[in-house]
C-alpha cells in the first residue's frame, strides 16, 4: 500500500525527484517588487509596501486593522499583551500545536492551560473547553478565577490546525460568558472560513504566520488583525519599540518589541497575496485527489475539511488508523523521495509545559498517534 502512495504523489507532481512536505512558490511579482524596495532603499521597518500589506490583508480576511510583524509568534506575543495577560496569569489552548502557541504564552510569564480538540476539526473543543470551566472556575469580580490554581484565566487560545477551522463561533460564546479574551492562533489559517467568516476575526486579536513553510510567506513574518482600533495602536506602538512618532526625536514611553515586518520582506507578502487565490485553489483541488484516492483505503482516512468550515487546505493530512503502522509508513515515505512528517508531540508531555493543568487529553493523543502530514505544495 505504501508504494501505492509514493507512486500516487510522484505522479500527482509529475516527478520521481526528492518532494519536500511544502515548497513555497514565487511565480508572480515578487521579483519585481524586491528590486523596486531595493531600489527605494526603504528596506526596513518603514516604506509603502508594509503599508500596503497591511492594507490589503486586512481587507483580504476583513478585519479593521492589521499590523504586520516580524514573525506569528510576535503576532501571538503581542496579542496576548494586548489582551491583557500578565505574568501568573492563565491561558487556555490545545495541547496540539506548534511550540508558538504556548511559548507565547510563556514569554510573558503565563501559564498554559490545556483542554482537548475535536476529532474532526483537530482544534480546540468547546465541548472541553466548557467541562474544564465549569468544573474548574468561577466568576469572581468580572474575573474567571481557577479554583485549583487561584489564578485568573485571561485569555484562549485556540489554534485552527493545519487551515481546518475549529468551532470558533461554540469558542467565543464560552469565552464571553466567562469573560476571557479569545485570541485566535491563526498562523495556520489564512483563506479558511468558518460558516463564511475568515478565521482569526472572532477574536479580540488573531495571529497569522508568514513562515517559509505557510501558505503564502516572506521569508519570515506575522500580522496581528483586529477590529479595535484601540488595540491595532498599541500593537503597533509596542511592536515598533514603543517610539512615540517624531521627525527626529527617540522617545520610546515604555519597554516596547523591536518585532516590525521589514519593508523588504513585504514585497515579498504583497505579492504573495496577489496570488493566495489560486494557491487555494490548487491545494483545494489537491485535496479532493487526495480524498479520493484514499476513499478506498481502509487503513488510511484523508482528514477533509470539516462540515462547518471551508479549509485553505494548507497541510494536507492523513490519519493511520493502526498506530503500529504509522512510523513504518513514515519510514517508507520518507525513504523513497516523498517527505512525510507526524503531527506534533503533545505540549503537555514536553518537559516546560509538563505542569500545567490538563483536562482529559483523549482525542488528542489519538491524533498525536495517527496523524502525519503529506505532500502540499501547491503544483504549478
Ligand atoms: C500554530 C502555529 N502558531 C504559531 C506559529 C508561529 O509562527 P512563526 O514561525 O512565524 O513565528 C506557527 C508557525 O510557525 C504555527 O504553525
Amino acid at each position: 500500500m505504501y508504494k501505492k502512495v509514493v507512486d500516487f504523489i510522484q505522479q500527482i507532481y509529475n516527478t520521481k525527484e526528492f518532494l519536500p512536505l511544502h515548497e513555497p512558490r514565487f511565480i508572480g511579482n515578487e521579483k519585481k517588487y524586491l528590486n523596486d524596495c531595493i531600489d527605494s532603499t526603504f528596506v526596513s521597518s518603514v516604506g509603502k509596501y508594509v503599508d500596503k500589506f497591511e492594507e490589503e490583508f486586512a481587507k483580504k480576511v476583513g478585519s479593521k486593522y492589521a499590523i504586520a510583524t516580524v514573525n506569528g509568534t510576535s503576532a501571538l506575543h503581542i496579542s496576548l499583551i494586548l489582551a491583557n495577560v500578565t505574568k501568573d496569569d492563565e491561558v487556555i489552548t490545545q495541547p496540539l500545536t506548534f511550540i508558538a502557541t504556548c511559548n507565547a504564552i510563556s514569554y510573558i510569564g503565563a501559564k498554559s492551560v490545556f483542554v482537548d480538540v475535536d476529532l474532526d476539526t483537530m482544534g480546540l473543543s468547546p465541548k472541553s473547553l466548557k467541562e474544564f470551566l465549569r468544573a474548574n472556575c468561577e466568576i469572581i469580580d468580572n474575573r474567571c478565577i481557577n479554583k485549583t490554581t487561584n489564578k485568573t484565566i485571561k485569555a484562549c487560545v485556540p489554534m485552527h490546525t493545519f487551515g481546518h477551522s475549529c468551532r470558533i463561533d461554540e469558542i467565543k460564546k464560552i469565552c464571553d460568558q466567562y469573560n476571557i479574551a479569545l485570541v485566535e492562533d491563526a498562523a495556520e489559517s489564512l483563506g479558511s472560513y468558518y460558516n463564511d467568516k475568515h478565521t482569526g476575526t472572532f477574536g479580540r486579536l488573531g495571529a497569522f504566520s508568514f513562515n517559509g513553510n505557510k501558505i503564502i510567506t516572506s521569508g519570515g513574518g506575522g500580522v496581528i488583525v483586529t477590529d479595535d482600533e484601540a488595540l491595532a495602536k498599541k500593537a503597533k506602538h509596542l511592536t515598533t519599540t514603543a517610539k512615540i512618532p517624531h521627525k527626529w526625536e527617540y522617545v520610546h514611553d515604555e519597554v516596547g518589541f523591536n518585532y516590525r515586518m521589514p519593508n523588504l520582506n513585504a514585497a515579498l507578502l504583497v505579492a504573495q497575496l496577489e496570488q493566495l487565490d489560486t494557491f487555494i485553489n490548487s491545494k483545494r483541488d489537491l485535496a479532493l485527489k487526495y480524498k479520493e484516492f484514499f476513499k478506498s483505503d481502509e487503513e488510511i482516512d484523508f482528514i477533509a475539511e470539516p462540515s462547518h468550515s471551508k479549509s485553505n487546505y494548507w497541510l494536507q493530512a492523513i490519519l493511520i488508523k493502526d498506530i503500529a503502522k504509522r512510523d513504518e509508513f513514515l519510514d517508507y515515505t520518507n525513504k523513497n523521495g516523498i517527505m512525510t512528517r507526524p503531527i506534533w508531540k503533545l505540549m503537555n508531555e514536553l518537559e516546560m509545559f509538563k505542569d500545567c493543568q490538563c483536562a482529559s487529553l483523549e482525542n488528542s493523543k489519538y491524533l498525536e498517534e495517527r496523524v502525519v502530514n503529506i505532500t502540499s505544495s501547491v503544483i504549478v
